[in-house]
């Protein structure tokens, strides 16, 4: 199939694919990306940085940028609405070695849209191209932007916002098929990214929402004629998505993932989990991850309610250890009614 690109040109960067791996704020940390980076993706970003706190050095905001020399090709996501920062910050994370800088325009939290930032910015487009311009001339990697496809319904503004980012100079532009309105509820609508990819020249469009299952890429690819396409919630707790989509526009058979693999992929998510953070952090952490690898389990509920009632990592080691995972069964395309607890 055509859909597949293995040699991937964003600006002056050649990417091993056109499948990448989104930013996740409190998600996509390191221990994340270990886990994604596996399975070859194009690109993964790390989950966003405000642009004051990475001007102002602040250090939990270097701490979000951790990453590893074999995670290149990675890209940093910037989060504000001053076009004086935009540049200084761009120059910061090509500096720190990133080979992307992308700003988000599609982070839909109060705290977040009431300064203009992230989604915010879908009001006042015209701050997008000034943003991403002085990002452009500040930097030699690509810069690449995220919105969504508008602030609700009555308002859907992608296709203005391509033609904006694609003269201040962006590379490619992500479009996830949701409002901001909408938050993650509800299908995302690829109908939103064709108008976007119809409207781009030379901009590279990425489709994002909705690809949590292997078949769902070809269909992206096909219903919306976008270049690429960005992973988000399908890779929690299933990390070799990437690998299965690779399989499928390969026209290669499916892998039929066992609760052994999930089993296998859990524990060492834990390690690296266990050598990133302090114990008790640690513990707290896979109460979240360990959620998102059962989710998808009929039979998983017991082993979820332990490992969240845990207070150490050795504890919910022990528990991923000990536990029949025969007894679960991750063929059910159904997600598990109890999956709720799990819902972000
Ligand atoms: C927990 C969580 C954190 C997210 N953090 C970011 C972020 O830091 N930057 C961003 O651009 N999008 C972020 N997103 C949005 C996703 O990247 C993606 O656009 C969205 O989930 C739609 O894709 P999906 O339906 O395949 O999950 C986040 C989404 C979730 C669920």
């Amino acid at each position: 199939m055509p859909f597949l690109n293995k040699k991937f040109q964003l600006g002056n960067l050649t990417l091993p694919s056109n499948i990448f791996c989104a930013p996740l704020a409190g998600c996509s940390d390191l221990p994340f990306r270990r886990m994604t980076k596996k399975y070859g993706p194009g690109l993964i970003y790390c989950e966003m940085v405000k642009m004051d706190a990475l001007v102002r050095h602040d250090p939990g905001t270097y701490h979000l940028l951790d990453f590893e020399k074999e995670m290149h090709p990675i890209g940093a996501q910037l989060c504000g609405s001053k076009p004086s920062l935009a540049g200084p910050a761009a120059k910061m994370v090509e500096d720190l070695g990133f080979d992307v800088v992308d700003l988000n325009c599609g982070c839909p939290v109060d705290k977040v849209t009431k300064d203009g930032s992230g989604s915010g910015l879908l009001k006042t487009p015209f701050l997008i191209g000034e943003i991403i311009a002085n990002m452009v001339a500040a930097v030699k990697i690509p810069v690449t932007v995220k919105i969504r496809a508008g602030w609700d319904e009555k308002h859907i503004n992608g296709a203005d916002i391509v033609r904006i980012a694609e003269s201040a100079g962006a590379a490619a532009i992500c479009i996830h098929g949701r409002t901001r309105q909408q938050g993650y509820k509800g299908p995302a609508n690829w109908g939103w990214i064709r108008e976007c990819k119809e409207a781009a020249k030379n901009i590279l469009v990425i489709g994002n929402g909705d690809l949590f299952a292997a078949e769902d890429a070809p269909s992206m690819f096909q219903e919306t004629g976008c270049d690429a396409l960005l992973l988000s919630r399908g890779t929690m707790g299933q990390p070799w998505l990437i690998e299965d989509i690779y399989r499928c526009l390969e026209g290669l058979p499916a892998l039929q993932r066992t609760a052994e693999d999930y089993r296998r992929e859990l524990l060492e998510h834990l390690e690296h989990v266990v050598s990133y953070h302090p114990d008790r952090k640690a513990a707290m952490e896979m109460r979240r991850i360990g959620c998102w690898y059962l989710k998808r389990g009929k039979g998983a509920r017991k082993l979820r309610e332990k490992i969240n009632q845990s207070r150490t990592i050795a504890e919910t080691r022990q528990h991923i250890l000990d536990f029949t995972w025969d007894e679960i069964d991750f063929s059910e395309e159904e997600v598990v009614e109890e999956a709720a607890a799990c819902d972000i």
